[in-house]
């Protein structure tokens, strides 16, 4: 079955079952890599794209879903401001470990700053809490998305 999505600004045609994740659509048709399969099951946040916006977890997300909404991925969310501010925070606070989770945990963090500019320790917890990190990597994401922001960031040298 025909499926045209709007990605990354431009349309796109995939033939796949109408019940195929987003996730396999990007990662296997359109060779878009950055968005990963963790959890398979909405629970670790590695697949979080934006549609329209909104942190959403491509893994159980059907593409007969997403009709004509705009979806963004990692590969290009550094052509928007915040996008790019919080990317050039997370080099400069070298927040990444191993690095799986970490292209879900920016999208889910330029989608908090988008919606909150300054976000309150409680907004970080609440829009962060679903994004999973085997590394523990969370004290730098925390900084790291403050520093996006403009706010206080601690000394994240001792950080996990
Ligand atoms: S792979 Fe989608 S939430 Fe885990
Ligand atoms: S950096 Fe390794 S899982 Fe998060």
């Amino acid at each position: 079955m025909s499926h045209t999505i709007n990605v990354n600004g431009k349309p796109h045609t995939v033939e796949v079952e109408a019940d195929t994740p987003l996730l396999w659509v990007l990662r296997d048709e359109l060779e878009l890599k950055g968005a990963k399969f963790g959890c398979g099951m909405g629970l670790c946040g590695a697949c979080t794209v934006h549609i329209d916006g909104k942190p959403v977890r491509s893994c159980v997300t059907p593409v007969s879903a997403v009709g004509d909404a705009k979806i963004t991925t990692v590969e290009a969310l550094a052509e928007t401001a915040t996008g790019k501010k919080v990317q050039e925070a997370w080099l400069a606070l070298d927040v990444m470990q191993c690095g799986y989770c970490q292209s879900g945990q920016i999208m889910a963090a330029t989608a908090l700053l988008e919606r909150t500019p300054r976000p309150s320790d409680k907004d970080i917890d609440d829009a962060m809490s679903g994004n999973l990190c085997r590394c523990a990597t969370y004290a730098r994401i925390r900084a790291a998305i403050k520093q996006a922001a403009g706010l206080p960031t601690e000394d994240t040298r001792e950080m996990a």
